[in-house]
């Protein structure tokens, strides 16, 4: 994946959808390209991964899978930057995404958990996070703040249980 592409899919996000997103545009515009192709570069032994879905040859959809590093909690990652462009959606594609995500914590040794956050007004994320096996396990209260208006998250889990861990 080209990092400007995946920069300019979530800059757009990140404004289009500020309710959304914990990030802004103001703090990640700044960012210089190499964050972005550090974000989207390939490892062997990644510690996060950046899920593309493309239309055409054009990226239209992202997710982002985190993985923590830290050794009693090495078994668990976390789904973020989930989007899919407007003209995309309602086709599948972020249920294709979120798929991936799950089988590539599900094939990586170790690890089988995902968590993921969402904003309580996001009832499409929540509708398809709860179709794709994750259950809340708390709500994190003036969680964000947009403006004047604090929000909630919800905090989301699943269990891939990987035959590896
Ligand atoms: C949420 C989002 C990723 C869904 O993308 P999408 O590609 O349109 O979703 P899909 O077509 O794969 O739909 C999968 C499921 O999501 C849910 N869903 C998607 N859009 C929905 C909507 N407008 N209303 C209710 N449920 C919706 C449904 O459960 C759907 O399954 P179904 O079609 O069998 O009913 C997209 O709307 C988006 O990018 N929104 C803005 C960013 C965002 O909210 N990201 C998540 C941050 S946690």
């Amino acid at each position: 994946m080209h990092a400007a592409e995946y920069r300019a899919l979530m800059l757009r996000a990140y404004a289009e959808e500020p309710v959304a997103f914990t990030s802004t545009v103001a703090e990640r515009m700044p960012l210089p390209l190499a964050w972005w192709a550090a974000r989207v570069a390939e490892h062997a032994q990644p510690t996060e991964m950046v899920f593309g879905a493309l239309v055409e040859g054009r990226l239209v959809g992202v997710a982002g899978l985190r993985f923590s590093e830290r050794e009693r909690t090495r078994h668990k990652a976390f789904l973020y930057g989930l989007y899919v462009a407007p003209p995309s959606r309602g086709q599948g594609i972020a249920r294709a995404l979120v798929e991936a995500v799950l089988a590539q914590e599900g094939a990586t040794p170790g690890t089988r958990i995902v968590q993921l956050g969402v904003m309580q007004p996001n009832a499409p994320a929540l509708r398809l996070y709860a179709s794709c096996g994750f259950r809340p396990f708390g709500t994190e209260p003036h969680a964000i703040r947009v403006g004047e208006r604090f929000v909630s998250i919800i905090h989301m889990w699943c269990d891939v249980g990987s035959p590896a861990a």
